[in-house]
């Protein structure tokens, strides 16, 4: 059931459901993070292994000295710019965070969402909220309540209804390993807006390192319809030619024909507008019953870091 009542998300949060919340990045799985039984069943929704922690929503900064041990100057400061907004801080944990919320590690991560209702929902709450993506493991996120009821709508028992995603890309995670501002995640922060707060920051290869945050798989993201990334489309429209295509562009272009569907993120050319439309537009892609999805790479930088980095997971052949 889709919803406007807040009150109802509560009093079922509270009485150890889970529900769906909007927030500025993507729609997320809410469970209150004290309840074994809500947060197993969220991990049971997905079908996500028990090993990949989740994220803790907070609905005011003062909350993170109740949860995380120390908080480095450096993730203060991006506090004090970022929050409320899609920054992922990963924080050594205090003891009263359960391992099953954190996969059994010694951090935890955690966020202060920018999205007003949710944050209403966060300070009726005597608990702070995990929550993953709304999807199954490994595809698409859902920017609209429509997609989270697609995935689970006989499942749960009500989807919060925010409205679209304004960001439309998950937050971006950062961790500090003996306090070295690691990037672990691309997202709706971008590194440039980062470094012009704190520096230069480590990236974290995400390829070798899989563990380290294992939403950093290789294939994730993932529409069911075969995809390939292109930096020459009139090439692979012709190696595809006779298929049924879709097509995914960052902004218009008249040159290409022959395909079913075409998806264009931003006709202006803005990266930011595109990211914010990129998983809407792939789930519209999946619904067509195509042969394949061809997408165009990104300008590497800004947001165009981010999309990249999500195309190329939505393109990785299904490991056998
Ligand atoms: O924008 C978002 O962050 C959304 C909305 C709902 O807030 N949430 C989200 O959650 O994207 P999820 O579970 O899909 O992705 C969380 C990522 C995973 O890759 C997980 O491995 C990583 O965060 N993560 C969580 N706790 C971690 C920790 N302690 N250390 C390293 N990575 C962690
Ligand atoms: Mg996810």
């Amino acid at each position: 059931m889709i919803s406007n009542d807040i009150y109802q998300a509560a009093h079922l949060l509270y009485k150890d459901e889970v529900v769906a919340i909007p927030t500025e990045t993507v729609y997320g799985l809410a469970a209150n993070i004290y309840s074994e039984k809500a947060v197993k069943k969220v991990f049971e929704l997905k079908n996500r292994p028990f090993t990949n922690p989740l994220i803790v929503h907070i609905g005011s900064k003062n909350q993170l000295d109740d949860l995380a041990e120390k908080v480095p100057e450096i993730a203060q400061k991006l506090i004090d710019r970022f929050w409320p907004g899609p920054l992922t801080l990963i924080l050594r944990k205090k003891n009263k965070v359960p391992d099953f919320v954190t996969g059994g590690k010694e951090t935890v991560a955690i966020r202060m969402p920018n999205h007003g209702k949710t944050l209403q929902l966060l300070n009726l709450l005597p608990f702070p909220i995990a929550a993953p993506s709304a999807n199954p493991f490994g595809s698409i996120s859902p920017t609209s309540p429509d997609h989270v009821a697609a995935y689970f709508e006989h499942t749960i028992p009500m989807i919060l209804d925010g409205g679209i995603c304004q960001n439309g890309l998950e937050s971006t995670i950062i961790g500090f390993e003996n306090e070295v501002p690691t990037l672990y995640r691309l997202g709706s922060i971008t590194v440039e807006e980062l470094e012009h707060e704190i520096g230069p920051i480590k990236f974290q290869n995400f390829e070798e390192n899989k563990t380290i945050a294992p939403g950093m798989m290789n294939r994730h993201y993932a529409p069911d319809t075969l995809t390939i990334v292109s930096t020459n489309i009139a090439e692979a429209l012709h190696l595809y030619k006779g298929k049924k295509i879709g097509l995914l562009l960052f902004s218009p272009n008249n040159n290409y024909k022959n395909v079913a569907h075409q998806e264009v993120l931003s006709v202006k050319a803005d990266l930011k507008e595109a990211a914010a439309n990129l998983y809407a537009a792939l789930h519209r892609l999946d619904a067509q019953n195509l042969d394949v999805i061809v997408t165009e790479q990104f300008p590497l930088e800004q947001w165009g870091r981010a999309i990249n980095d999500r195309l190329k997971r939505a393109s990785h052949p299904v490991s056998k």
